[in-house]
Order: C-alpha cells, then structure tokens, then sequence
C-alpha cells in the first residue's frame, strides 16, 4: 500500500472513491473547494488503484477528521487505518494537540476503527445527520490526545 498527500488535481478521484463507500457522495467540486480551505489536507491509499481517503483540517492546535472512505472492495485490509494513522502523524506535526470527528451512532465498523485508534467518546450530537426518507440520527463526537499517543 502506498499512500500520499492529494493534491487539488485529486478532486475528481476522491469524489470516486466516496462515491464508492457513501449513498450521499460530495462531488469534485466539494472535494476542490474543501482541499482549498485553511489547514486541509488529505491523503490517497493505493495498491494498483486507488483504495481509499481522508481528509482532515488542521487549525488552532486542533484536528479535525472530516471523511474517511474505502471502497467495498477493498476493506479490512488495513487501508482506513493507514491512512489515519498517516493523517493523526501530520496533524500532530502541523501543532494539533487532540482530533475531534463526528460519526453516525449507527456506524459500526467506523467506531471500531476509531476506537481502535484510540479515539473516545466524548459526546452526541441530537439529530446531526440527515437520512432522508430514514429521518434524521445522532451523531457520537469521539476524541483522540494526540500528545499522548506517539502520532
Ligand atoms: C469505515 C471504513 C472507512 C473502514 O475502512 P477499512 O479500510 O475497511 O478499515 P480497516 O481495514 O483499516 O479496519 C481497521 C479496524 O477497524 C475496525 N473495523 C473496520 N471495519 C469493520 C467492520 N465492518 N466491522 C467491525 N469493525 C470494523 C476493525 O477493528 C478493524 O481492525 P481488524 O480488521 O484488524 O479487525 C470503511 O468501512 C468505509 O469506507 N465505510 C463507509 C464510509 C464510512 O462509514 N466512513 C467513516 C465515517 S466518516
């Protein structure tokens, strides 16, 4: 597995790979405009293709995980936690101290692997994410000291 910063030209290709593991996909230009925003970085997984993404902000000594995406087909390879192992390194070196993310309360295999990160639970958001037809859900806030966990 090789992984590597994305650059904006990526746009496209990680509105592939979410569009592969999400049923509400953000397009290219969601992915351009986030990449431009103030301490975002993103890294690419691939073996011959691409495997998988995340993006992050990094800001006033905080990090922040906004998405993380393996396509189907290429889970429970450890792609997802390469990539944040990598993502949680960089933002500790841009000066963040802890990493914040939000993540459905229904969604199982994203709290193991953030758990097993080390990440924990730090809080709900009522009513955070819309489902559409399936109404609204919670979301769990999970935190990670990174001071202290040798990122
Ligand atoms: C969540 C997701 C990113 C995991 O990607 P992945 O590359 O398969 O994860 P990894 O192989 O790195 O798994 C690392 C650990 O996470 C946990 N995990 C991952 N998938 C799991 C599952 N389906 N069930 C239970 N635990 C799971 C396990 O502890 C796993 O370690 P193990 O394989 O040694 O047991 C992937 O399933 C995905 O893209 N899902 C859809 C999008 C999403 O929900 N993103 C996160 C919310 S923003």
């Amino acid at each position: 597995m090789n992984l590597r910063r994305a650059e904006a030209y990526d746009a496209p290709l990680m509105a592939t790979i979410h569009a592969q593991a999400f049923d509400r996909p953000w397009d290219a230009a969601a992915f351009a405009d986030l990449l431009a925003g103030s301490g975002v970085f993103a890294l690419l997984a691939f073996d011959e293709d691409a495997t998988g993404l995340v993006l992050c902000r990094a800001l006033a000594g905080e990090a922040e995980v906004l998405t993380v995406a393996v396509p189907p087909w290429a889970r429970r390879r450890g792609v997802a936690k390469a990539l944040l192992t990598g993502a949680l390194g960089f933002a500790h070196e841009l000066g963040a101290a802890a990493a914040f993310l939000e993540v459905d309360v229904d969604n199982r295999p994203a709290i193991g692997l953030y758990e097993g990160l080390g990440f924990e639970r730090a809080g709900l958001r009522k009513a955070y994410y819309d489902r559409g037809a399936a109404g609204r859900a919670d979301a769990l806030v999970m935190r990670l000291d990174l001071g202290t966990q040798g990122h």
